[in-house]
């Protein structure tokens, strides 16, 4: 969980030496503690004060074997991307209002308006079996994994967005590391909403993957969770697994898709059709 309270605390000589472990984790699984002054552009003792601090907040880990070294925590992960989006707009991080295997979500507010905050958490799951393989080095860390798939997900917004026939997606407003600001999708989930008109809804949703499908793209990841419903209409959200219809599993996970909402408004509304047709027409 994001802590504002140790956030609060951080002082710019904090987050020089986060940053200094984090350029070298691109090197060392666990950063070795001489590098640290020419990683963080800071005196070594100064390091010393600030790695205590750190340690204490527990925003980074230590170990000793094979040697004194340093790797990044979660927590002060979080603090860094914050930190950045902090000096952007970002000016309150509210109510946790969700946590996945995948990530975990806050409300917040930036440039004075209510946002949606994805703290992307994809390869952390994973990263154990990785990094008992390896010693040295780590890009399979999950903190550069996280990064990844929070810059795919906030490129997928932006794009989805931007098409002359444009996607409902949520707004990407900002993003930095394994952080994204989004604007909040209106309405409801779909798996949580009675909606007195199944067809329409179904239809708009169809709509919305036929359009994504026809600028390229397929969502990979769709089901009643990751669609949000109101009055106006739908809004696809979580989008780090899209792949592009030249995917070598691309007609697989587009019939997935569908198959997955279709047979959701078969389950709860009883709706009927054909999902062979439904994808001929997202095809057409
Ligand atoms: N833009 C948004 N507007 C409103 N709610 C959102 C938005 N983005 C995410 N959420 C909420 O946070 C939840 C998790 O977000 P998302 O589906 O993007 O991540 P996830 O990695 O799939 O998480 P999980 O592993 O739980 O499925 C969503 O189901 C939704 O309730
Ligand atoms: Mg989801």
């Amino acid at each position: 969980m994001f802590n504002s309270a140790i956030f609060k605390k951080l002082e710019k000589n904090d987050f020089r030496t986060l940053i200094g472990i984090e350029i070298g984790m691109r090197q060392h699984r666990w950063v070795p503690s001489e590098m640290l002054p020419s990683f963080s552009k800071l005196f070594s003792e100064e390091v010393r004060y600030r790695i205590d601090r750190l340690l204490g907040f527990n925003l980074v880990k230590k170990s000793v074997i094979p040697y004194d070294g340093y790797r990044i925590h979660f927590d002060g992960y979080d603090a860094l991307a914050v930190g950045a989006l902090t000096l952007r707009g970002l000016s309150a991080i509210g109510d946790n209002i969700g946590v996945g295997k995948e990530s975990v979500v806050y409300e917040g507010v930036y440039d004075g308006e209510p946002v949606i905050l994805k703290f992307h958490r994809a390869g952390y799951t994973s990263f154990k079996q990785v990094a008992r393989q390896r010693d040295t080095g780590d890009r399979n860390h999950w903190i550069f994994i996280a990064r990844r798939a929070a810059k795919r997900e906030y490129e997928a917004l932006v794009t989805l967005a931007a098409l002359s026939s444009a996607v409902s997606v949520p707004a990407a407003i900002d993003h930095n590391r394994h952080l994204i600001a989004m604007s909040i999708a209106p309405g409801s989930e779909l798996s949580k909403t009675a909606v007195d008109d199944p067809d329409w809804f179904l239809d708009e949703i169809i709509e919305q993957i036929r359009k994504t499908y026809a600028a390229g793209f397929i969502h990979s990841d769709l089901s009643e969770y990751n669609v949000f419903v109101s009055p106006d209409g739908v809004t696809l959200i979580d989008w780090p697994g899209y792949v592009t219809t030249t995917h070598p599993q691309a007609e697989f996970l587009l019939e997935r898709d569908v198959k997955n909402i279709l047979s959701f408004f078969n389950r709860k509304y009883g709706v009927t059709r054909d999902c062979e047709e439904v994808v001929g027409y997202v095809r057409v």
